[in-house]
């Protein structure tokens, strides 16, 4: 079979450019230059052990004097969980004047949507599908962090995560590969700024590298079975953006990926990051993750599990202090070459000198009072609420009229200022949250008469009176606003779930409310996708907020009352129930796929002939679709595609494929669609998804307007690793859709010869 080798083209063009424009030997940047020089004249000063004290991260103890003679030895190389800027400055001194060689120490923090301000959660932020929303947000965050001193964060993680369960889905942006490249580069942009050299741009570190999404049952830390082919077509593309995005840092994930743990991963850190992808930033261990590789049952003690992620290619070990105790040792018995670690240290040094530490280690303690929580950091952030709520379902209730003059508010959500802001808040204040129940008391003033029965307390609270009592309160109300979901505490590292129905006894509270016979508006707010299916039967209308934030309840109060639109989209698929899982759009396909005939459970006459069912891919107790399928979300107008045509039917693998399609606002509000491009290649190698998002743009239209768009896409976009393992694109026939989901919409067809 013929192809296209992509990676081959895009090198021998770079290689051409830089033929063009440079002289041999001399690298593009003179500042690099510099840097380079300045690191190895360092390099040269140091004794092993201040070598080694560069590999080393140390967690704050809280206590200056007792980390004192540690970093004044030389021995830490950053600090995390630090962050007072008197005592960031306090920390630095010490590294800077008492230090033999006065290298500043690396200040970090997970900052991971927000310092202080907080922005919705990274599920969240993919849900707007505007990767502006990520970049600015990380921008605020990377502005906020640096007035104390921060200087590096760990954060975007670019995870794929097809299961709900595992409770680090909150972090992520989600299923899709493609979707997560982008918000996740655009984060990495937003924290580093045009230049890490900006006082305000905070270093970022892409996590967790690899494959940590596709923990086995969806349990945090567990084992993957990746195979290299599905590492490279899912899960490390987005690692690779955040590479081109320039993110200064890598950090190795927990999981054991067929039987090797990350931090030992010589393929993946060495092979693929540093010789592939050219990276020249530095690599850190999760927290100990390279101690844990003992409990892995990969080393026998901590000499072993130091030589083997020091020789994989990691730089800095995270607070298991075992670089700086056993590689002396391992150096002297030529476990691991000298040149291991200089290379380490220079990967480190490079990104401090980078970031400008060594001219400016110190953070003037005056600016924080201008940055925390500054207004347009906070009109960003609730920005950022609105696009990422998703509305499943309408019948009609929404937008909230003038005619409502009594709503009622019940709910564990509805006042929850510290759950709202979500996982990963470590220096989110909860009293600078606005709820929606304040939201909506403010917002309606006098105009409207609102009543608060929360009913249960918090969202696992199983409380039957509660239920009755706001019941009893809802009753003689024109609407009832139902805010249930999960607290901040269900999602995030180690919160998996086995269950994905709402917690306590919040569906109850759904069905008795649904029996007063008043509209009820379930308003979720959550870290992951919830199998809410009797819930939406029981509600009138659906709006889902993945945890909003500071800003999410003026967010959701203009929502509902159509001072704003809905215009999210899901990043990930929502099953009916756990035992669909795995359940994403984009799945191969199976050589017996559904056909329409099948035959569900409550159907099954009695003493069925065994292939009377239809002998397809389904389950008899579920189906075969999800709840709601990725990319799926209303608006309070609505939006029509026609037209679908490409500029050709047959393209070489050079040209770039035109999408011409017309998309018209059928309904009388002003609103934004995310018009979303999906293809398919339909013979290969080996077996593709039956989907592919390739690319995304949000379009507002005026009520009636029509608008003929055209989306490009290079043909080298449909490249994937194929039979041989080679980047490539496959001559033959595809599928192309452009729709507002990932299961609407009819294809055109195209030819790559
Ligand atoms: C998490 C990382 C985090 C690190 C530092 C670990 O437990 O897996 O995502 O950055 O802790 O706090």
């Amino acid at each position: 079979m013929k192809t296209f080798n992509v990676k081959h083209i895009s090198l021998s063009l770079g290689l051409m450019a830089m033929i063009a424009c440079t002289p041999k030997n001399v690298r593009l940047s003179s500042a690099d230059d510099v840097i380079e020089s300045r690191v190895e004249n360092l390099l040269k000063m140091m004794t092993l052990e201040e070598k080694l004290g560069q590999m080393n991260q140390i967690s704050s103890s809280g206590n200056i004097d007792e980390m004192r003679d540690l970093i004044a030895r030389g021995e830490v190389g950053s600090i995390l969980n630090e962050t007072d800027p008197e005592r960031i400055n306090q920390l630095q001194k010490i590294a800077v004047e008492e230090s033999r060689l006065g290298i500043p120490i690396l200040m970090s923090r997970d900052v991971i949507h927000g310092f202080k301000t907080i922005f919705p959660i990274p599920l969240g932020q993919a849900a707007s599908f505007d990767p502006e929303i990520a970049q600015e947000g990380a921008r605020i965050a990377a502005i906020e962090a640096t007035s104390v001193g921060i200087k590096w964060t760990f954060s975007p993680m670019v995870d794929i995560a097809r299961d709900p369960r595992w409770g680090r889905c909150a972090e992520g942006y989600g299923e899709d590969p493609y979707l997560t490249s982008v918000m996740g580069a655009a984060t990495v942009k937003g924290y580093q700024a045009d230049s890490l050299s900006d006082p305000t741009a905070m270093a970022a570190c892409a996590k967790h590298f690899v494959g940590y999404g596709a923990t086995e049952g969806g349990r945090d830390y567990n084992s993957t079975g990746i195979s290299e082919r599905q590492l490279r077509n899912v899960y490390l593309p987005p690692f690779k953006a955040a590479t081109e995005a320039g993110a200064a840092t890598f950090m190795t994930s927990f999981n054991d990926n067929d039987g090797v743990p990350s931090t030992a991963n010589k393929f993946i850190l060495d092979n693929v990051l540093r010789k592939e992808w050219n990276f020249d930033g530095f690599v850190v261990t999760d927290w100990e993750s390279a101690k844990e590789m003992i409990k892995h049952g990969f080393a026998a003690d901590e000499h072993e599990a130091a030589v083997k992620s020091a020789n994989a290619g990691v730089d800095m070990e995270m607070v298991s202090y075992m670089f700086v105790k056993e590689l002396p040792s391992a150096i002297k018995q030529g476990e691991v070459d000298i040149k291991k670690i200089d290379n380490a240290v220079r990967n480190i040094l490079r990104v401090k000198y980078r970031l400008g530490l060594f001219e400016h280690p110190y953070t003037d303690t005056n600016l924080k009072d201008k940055a925390l929580y500054a207004d347009d950091h906070l009109k960003a952030a609730k920005k950022a609420a609105v696009e990422s709520a998703v509305l499943l379902k309408n019948n009609g209730i929404l937008p909230l009229g003038s005619n409502i003059k009594k709503v009622a508010i019940v709910g564990p959500m509805a006042d929850a200022s510290y759950d709202q802001l979500g996982t990963w808040i470590f220096d989110g204040e909860s009293e600078h949250t606005v709820t929606p129940l304040a939201a909506i008391r403010k917002m309606v003033g006098n105009n409207v008469n609102v009543t608060f029965e929360p009913g249960l307390t918090y969202s696992r609270d199983k409380n039957k009176d509660g239920v009755r009592r706001a019941v009893a309160a809802a009753k003689n109300a024109d609407v009832i606003l139902a805010f249930v979901g999960e607290e901040a505490i269900l999602s995030g590292e180690a919160h998996c779930l086995a269950s994905l129905e709402l917690q306590g006894a919040q569906s109850e509270l759904i069905a008795e409310l649904s029996k007063t016979g008043k509209p009820v508006v379930t308003v979720v707010i959550a870290g992951r996708p919830l199998s809410i299916g009797k819930d939406a039967d029981n509600s009138a209308a659906l709006l889902y907020n993945f945890h909003p934030g500071t800003m999410g309840g003026e967010a959701i109060a203009e929502l509902l009352w159509g001072k704003a639109v809905p215009s999210g989209k899901l990043p990930m698929t929502f099953p009916k129930s756990v035992g669909q899982i795995p359940m994403y759009y984009a799945h191969n396909n199976t050589g017996r796929p559904v056909v329409g005939n099948e035959v569900l459970i409550d159907n099954i006459p009695l003493h069925a002939g065994q292939t009377s069912l239809g002998c397809t891919s389904f389950y008899l107790d579920e189906g075969w679709t999800p709840l709601y399928p990725f990319g799926f979300g209303l608006s309070y107008t609505k939006f029509e595609y026609s037209n679908l045509t490409l500029d050709k039917t047959t393209y070489n693998a050079n040209e770039t494929i035109k999408a011409n399609f017309t998309l018209a606002n059928t309904g009388n509000m002003e609103a934004t669609e995310v018009v979303q491009l999906y293809t398919h290649d339909i013979a290969a190698s080996v077996t593709r998804p039956v989907k592919e998002l390739k690319r995304f743009e949000r379009v507002t239209l005026k009520p009636g307007e029509k608008k003929d768009i055209t989306i490009e896409l290079p043909a080298q976009e449909l490249a994937f690793y194929n039979i041989d393992n080679q980047y490539v694109v496959e001559p033959g026939q595809f599928e192309l859709w452009v729709s507002g989901d990932s299961q609407s919409g009819t294809p055109v067809t195209f030819e790559v010869k």
